[in-house]
């Protein structure tokens, strides 16, 4: 089950292990406070960290963080929050709507520390229950700066993040698909016949159908451009050769037919590949479509 990108907070809470969570590290928790200097220190103070937010409660997590309105916190979501105060409201907007939330801190903590600044990455998971009774688990990263103040270590800025999903691979989809299905085809199929229809030396061919015969014109023409590109249409017209059979179109027409699919396709920004995929589709009708010099 996939988690909504909902603001992590650093919501961070942990399932975390018991050997993590060393009873020093406890003990420290209940005061919130830390002067950690080592890795298992620092691994200490992130696990408490976590703990706090798993009370659902942005109170409990305060005392880790520093105040300055000049902080900032990335989230999952929002984009930021600028300073605890907003951190800490944003954060209880959004638990509100949870009922448990677990945190399992990755096996990948790495921790630096540099005079009075320390920082650590960790990868974590997030299991939240929400109080719709629905399960969504999310897989993320944190990024967590402490800066030392006094005798305590607080967080001045921290990253939480989730990576994108990948790409799908629009190399292996049909050219429907890549154009972005039916409308899209359609779209195209309606701005196209415009084109045609009221062009000065085109429009000829068009003039004298009712409403509805070019509407039938049209449906054909997007039913065989959908099949063409593998879409689930059925084309049901007649071959290119009998419709166009006796109109006596031209070369020359058929050059301004095909500018104007260009003009049309350049429209709705087909990208490169798929505006050579329909062109060379359609120069494969061309020998039934023309009939004359
Ligand atoms: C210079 C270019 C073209 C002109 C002037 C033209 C003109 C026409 C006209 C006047 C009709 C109506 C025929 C009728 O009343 O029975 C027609 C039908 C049709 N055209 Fe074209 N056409 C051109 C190119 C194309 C192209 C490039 C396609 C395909 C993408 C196409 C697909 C169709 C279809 C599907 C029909 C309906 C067939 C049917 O009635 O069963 N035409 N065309």
């Amino acid at each position: 089950m996939k988690l909504r990108p909902w603001g992590l907070c650093l919501i961070v809470g942990t399932a975390l292990t018991s050997s993590v969570f060393s009873a020093e590290a406890e003990k420290k928790a209940t005061s919130g406070k830390s002067s950690a200097r080592s890795a298992s220190e620092f691994k200490a103070l992130m696990v408490r960290n976590l703990q706090s937010w798993q009370t659902l409660d942005p109170s409990n997590a305060a005392p880790y963080y520093a105040k300055e309105a000049n902080h900032v916190f990335f989230d999952i979501a929002p984009l930021k929050y600028a300073g605890w105060s907003e951190y800490a409201d944003g954060a209880k907007k959004l638990l509100a709507g949870f009922s448990s939330l677990k945190f399992t801190l990755g096996d990948d903590v790495q921790t630096h520390r540099q005079g009075n600044l320390a920082w650590a990455t960790a990868s974590f998971r997030a299991d939240v229950v929400t109080k719709t009774g629905a399960k969504e688990a999310l897989d993320g990263r944190w990024t967590v700066l402490w800066e030392k103040r006094g005798k305590d270590w607080l967080v001045v800025h921290e990253h939480v993040s989730v990576p994108l999903p990948p790409p799908p691979d629009t190399a292996a989809q049909s050219l429907y698909k890549r154009l972005g299905g039916y409308d899209s085809i359609a779209a195209v199929v309606d701005d196209f016949i415009g084109r045609l229809a009221k062009d000065p030396t085109l429009g000829k061919f068009f003039a004298g159908h009712s409403t509805d015969s070019l509407k039938r014109i049209r449906q054909l023409v997007v039913d065989q451009l959908c099949e063409a590109t593998g879409g689930p249409c059925v084309y049901i017209g007649r071959t290119m050769k009998e419709s166009h059979a006796g109109m006596g179109i031209t070369e020359n027409d058929w050059k301004i037919a095909v500018d104007h699919l260009v003009a049309t396709l350049d429209k709705f920004n087909v990208p490169a590949r798929e505006k050579d995929e329909v062109l060379s589709a359609l120069t494969a009708l061309k020998k039934d479509i023309v009939s004359s010099n």
